[in-house]
């Protein structure tokens, strides 16, 4: 059995007060979400401990949204996997589209955080995806598969979650068709030598459209942007039937 793992990407949102306040509403929607269902939440670094300490020992674990591949160092801005465990990070986001288009982050980058992120004991959170560009061009499957044949040398796929985010449907409202995203989920998991790593789907996952998504047999959860910011959508989504 694959595990379901539902995770809130936060992006660059939320004060330390606005955290509380969304886990204030959240925790509370929490009582009837099938146990087997692993609940993520990625909030910025300044949340982390407020948040790790809100969590009540719960359902709910707690990710980051990047991790360096040394323990520590001259690095400016960057933080590590041990900085990371200490306030009592799960999960870590890494190689996410905005972190590739706006921070320079490559595919050897991406590597390295990977095998750093398995290595200090927190499970990675891949994120994998084309551009509309490249879809346009029918460059979907061959951008995928040099994107993972790269990112995963040497990675342990008994210690991943894959998240296929095509990047024309993140925060734009246009949704990749439901059977669109199992085909190619289907397809990232041909390449995997560990067929059952968890594969998410992210972009514009919200209330509306969770139940469809999830009904599809090879997605095994959702890597969700701004509908996780708010907790009456977010406990939807959790709570998908
Ligand atoms: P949206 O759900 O806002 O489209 O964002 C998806 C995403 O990038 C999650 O990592």
């Amino acid at each position: 059995m694959r595990k379901i793992v539902i995770a809130g990407n936060w992006k660059m949102y939320k004060t330390r007060a606005e955290s509380l306040e969304f886990l204030q509403g959240f925790m509370s929607c929490l009582t009837e979400t099938p146990e087997e269902r692993e609940v993520v939440l990625c909030v910025p670094f300044t949340s982390l401990e407020l948040v790790s300490k809100n969590l009540h020992g719960g359902l709910v674990r707690l990710g980051a949204q990047n991790v360096h591949w040394q323990e520590s160092g001259a690095y400016t801005g960057e933080i590590s996997g041990p900085m990371l465990t200490e306030v009592g990070v799960r999960y870590v986001i890494i190689g996410h589209s905005e972190r590739r288009q706006f921070f320079g982050e490559t595919d050897e980058t991406v590597n390295l955080r990977l095998k750093a992120a398995q290595k200090y004991g927190l499970i990675p959170i891949l994120c994998v995806g084309e551009t509309k560009a490249q879809r346009d061009a029918g460059e979907t499957e061959a951008h995928i598969f040099s994107q993972l044949a790269q990112d995963l040398v040497d990675v342990d796929q008994t210690k991943l979650v894959i998240a296929y985010e095509p990047i024309w449907a993140i925060g734009t409202g246009d949704t990749c068709e439901t059977k669109e995203a199992n085909r190619v989920i289907g397809l990232i998991r041909s390449k995997l030598s560990n067929p059952n790593v968890p594969i998410q789907y992210g972009g514009s996952v919200k209330p509306e459209n969770i139940d469809e998504v999830m009904a599809q047999p090879e997605i095994d959860g959702v890597l969700v942007g701004g509908a996780s910011l708010e907790s009456a959508s977010f406990d939807r989504i959790v709570n998908y039937k």
